[in-house]
């Protein structure tokens, strides 16, 4: 136990002697660009730095005296094209992330191999937007009109737009810049009846995520409940009156004729009776 303690401090030595007291969080999504920032001294820039990417610590970027070299020519072409890095602070760009992306990146000395800081990056798609039809319009007095109002909303994205197309052709748009939320929606008024494609866009620069609007999915739920709920209340109502009523007179008529008829069975046993 003793020894372990030993160790860890020692880690824990080493960790802080190289001015790495844990590893930087980054959470990006799919497309967009990623700025690992750094600030070398000069004689870390005279010693030069490696970035290395991954379990096998593979080098993917290097810089020695100003001189930089890109190393995106990799067998699975995972880097190609979007790698930058600065030639005076050492801050490596990430351009058009990917998913395939995730994991460690690490700027190390180029003699002795130091971490000199680790990001751990993690790469997420874009969420599929979702389609709901507008809660208040089912039990809205307004709801007699033959038009169905929609919300496309995302959650939790940055720099993103969110879009409604028909067709091809773009119907609305909004961006989350002119936002300060994470959450993003857009409505869409659509008539019951209508066999236009609709789709619900959400992107960023290279990526884009789309959802297919169904019209009789989400329109007619509200619609057929409302045709049914107005159908009983208008003819079944007057129906259940009706068939109320004549059970109630027939039942009125019944007990009627057989208190009646009791009564004269009554009198007929009386006057039957000898004395
Ligand atoms: C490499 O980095 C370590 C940790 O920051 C530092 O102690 C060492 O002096 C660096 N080596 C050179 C040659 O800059
Ligand atoms: C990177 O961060 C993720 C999410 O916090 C975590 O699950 C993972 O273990 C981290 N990876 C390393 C090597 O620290
Ligand atoms: C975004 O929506 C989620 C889920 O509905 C909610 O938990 C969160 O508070 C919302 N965030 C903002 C900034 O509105
Ligand atoms: C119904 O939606 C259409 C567009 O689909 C719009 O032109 C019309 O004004 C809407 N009508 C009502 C009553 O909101
Ligand atoms: C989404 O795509 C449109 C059209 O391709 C583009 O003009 C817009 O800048 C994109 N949005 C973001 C946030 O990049
Ligand atoms: C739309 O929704 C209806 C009812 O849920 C379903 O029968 C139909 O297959 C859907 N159409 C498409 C194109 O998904």
């Amino acid at each position: 136990m003793e020894k372990m303690n030993g160790v860890i401090f020692f880690c824990l030595c080493l960790w802080s002697l190289s001015g790495v007291f844990g590893s930087q969080f980054v959470s990006v999504m799919e497309g967009d660009s990623v700025v690992l920032s750094f600030s070398l001294t000069e004689k870390q820039i005279k010693d030069g730095i490696y970035w290395k990417f991954g379990p096998n610590k593979t080098p993917i970027a290097e810089m020695i005296n100003y001189r930089t070299t890109i190393y995106d020519d990799r067998p699975d072409g995972a880097f190609k094209n979007r790698l930058l890095i600065n030639h005076e602070t050492g801050t490596l760009t990430i351009t058009n992330i990917r998913t395939t992306h995730t994991g460690l990146y690490i700027i190390t000395n180029r003699s002795q191999n130091e971490p000199l800081n680790i990001f751990n990056i993690t790469v997420t798609r874009l969420p599929v937007p979702v389609i709901t039809r507008d809660p208040t319009q089912c039990s809205s007095s307004s709801s007699s009109s033959s038009n169905c109002s929609l919300l496309c909303s995302v959650l939790n994205v940055r720099d993103v737009s969110l879009s409604w197309y028909k067709g091809n052709s773009l119907l609305s748009s909004t961006s989350w810049s002119d936002l300060n939320t994470n959450n993003i929606s857009l409505p869409l008024e659509v008539e019951y009846q209508d066999t236009n494609k609709y789709s619900c866009v959400v992107n960023n620069t290279n990526t884009k995520q789309i959802q297919h609007l169904n019209i009789t999915h989400l329109c007619q739920t509200c619609s057929v409940k409302e045709v049914v709920y107005c159908c009983r209340s208008f003819t079944e109502v007057v129906i259940q009156l009706v068939v109320s009523v004549l059970v109630g007179v027939a039942a009125v008529g019944f007990v009627v004729y057989d208190i009646r008829s009791r009564r004269d069975e009554e009198k007929k046993m009386r006057s039957d009776k000898p004395h």
